[in-house]
């Protein structure tokens, strides 16, 4: 039985085991996965380049894992490039678009909202070195994009726009379908149309990736983040969408990415793929549950907790509290002694702390935003593990303010 009035301490674990909530920073290897992958890391080692049998059959696992893919995201199998991680993807996927437009003389301006992955930001900082102009879309809120803002953004420049399918840190489903139907109205008025790109890296699990309901042109997942091996990852490319390779080589991928395939990470993100979106419902269903069992203790169990993001378009696995006082790593610390694997949502990339950029976007107080948790849950966890998270988690945020009251006065 856990003392809840004991302090928090490493030498008392009282869990003795681990509860994984970070679901949405990685996830383990489906073993449907796994199974397909070993036969490429053992007796199944042939380039597929090869003009043998060992390398013939290593290029037909790549096309049946692309025709698997195909069959998952509603395409055809040659609009399906396998890259790396979701990184790589996106990158690919806005740099190829945009270099190719500027080539064609047809414009230098992208469109995204202030709440992308950095690996989306960082890549339009980029394109700024090569004479491009980003305009960054303002959110709600509840970090919500508003499709008539996105398509007011367009100019008679504007080659791309992306935005994402759900939001990673608080985990808002983005209004897609409408974005692009909005974004299409828009390109048509300029006589053109424009291509729309998806960040879809945190949406596998739990939601239908159907290209053409969407209605997007480019599309990118990371495998590890569904079940499948890390490094590895998909991007889906409509016909006929202007695109200029970032890897340039040995012309593989049919000249979109070149490099010798990782043979075994392909097929473990085909076998991947189609079982998440297989149970993508039943997958929501059950972290749904979960999700909303563990917002409501907290709501309930610690004062002044706020959830963030979309009230109900959102992730069913993310739970993004703001806890007004508290700081996130002393509550990361504690919950990691105690053997709960939890995340702020965004990674600290310098000495000096800024606030998330999502969380900033969205309006929130630094106050708040210096203490959040992201909970992400998957279908293995139980509510027993919840329950246990609910009897520890006041205590962890009351001693985490009292520290920062405490650091302050001393001040
Ligand atoms: C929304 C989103 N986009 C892109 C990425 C980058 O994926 P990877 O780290 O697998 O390259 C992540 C990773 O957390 C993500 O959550």
């Amino acid at each position: 039985m856990l003392n809840c009035s004991s302090r928090v301490s490493a030498d008392d674990n009282p869990l003795k085991t681990r509860i994984y909530l970070d679901h949405a920073a990685t996830t383990r290897l489906h073993p449907k996965a796994l199974d397909a992958m070993w036969p490429h890391l053992e007796d199944e080692f042939g380039n597929p380049s090869g003009m043998y049998g060992l390398g013939k059959e290593a290029a037909r696992a790549i096309e049946r894992a692309r025709s698997s893919v195909a069959d998952a995201l509603g395409c055809r199998a040659q609009e399906v490039v396998f890259t790396g991680p979701g990184t790589e993807s996106i990158n690919a996927a806005i740099k190829g678009v945009a270099f190719a437009e500027q080539f064609a003389g047809l414009g230098n301006h992208v469109v995204t909202s202030r709440i992308e992955h950095h690996a989306v930001l960082h890549s339009c900082d980029y394109l700024a070195k090569f004479g491009f102009e980003t305009t960054f879309v303002p959110v709600d809120r509840f970090g919500m994009v508003d499709p008539d803002v996105v398509a007011e953004a367009i100019t008679d420049r504007t080659v791309l726009v992306s935005v994402m399918l759900a939001n990673n840190e608080v985990g808002t489903v983005e209004p897609l379908a409408d974005i692009t139907e909005a974004v299409q109205r828009r390109a048509k008025s300029f006589r053109r149309r424009i291509a729309l790109h998806t960040d879809a890296v945190q949406s596998a699990n739990s939601l239908e990736l159907d290209v053409k309901r969407l209605g997007v042109d480019l599309l990118s997942l990371s495998a590890h983040k569904f079940g499948g091996p890390k490094g590895a990852g998909v991007l889906y490319i409509r016909r006929g969408t202007p695109f200029l390779e970032q890897l340039s080589g040995g012309g593989q991928e049919r000249q979109r990415r070149a490099g010798t395939e990782d043979v075994a990470g392909i097929v473990g993100t085909a076998a991947a793929l189609c079982e998440a979106q297989a149970n993508h419902e039943h997958y929501s269903k059950a972290c749904r549950q979960l999700s909303r069992h563990l917002a409501e203790g907290v709501l309930h169990s610690v004062p002044a907790a706020k959830l963030s993001g979309h009230p109900e378009q959102r992730l069913p696995n993310n739970v993004h509290f703001s806890f007004e006082g508290a700081q996130s790593d002393a509550m990361l610390e504690a919950l990691d002694e105690l053997g709960i694997a939890a995340s702020a949502g965004s990674a600290c990339t310098s000495a000096t702390w800024e606030p998330s950029h999502v969380l900033t976007a969205m309006g929130m107080p630094l106050s708040r935003a210096a203490g959040v948790l992201r909970l992400t849950c998957g279908p293995e966890n139980t509510a027993e593990e919840i329950d246990q998270v609910l009897s520890i988690l006041p205590r962890v945020v009351s001693e985490s303010r009292a520290k920062a009251r405490s650091g302050l006065s001393a001040k």
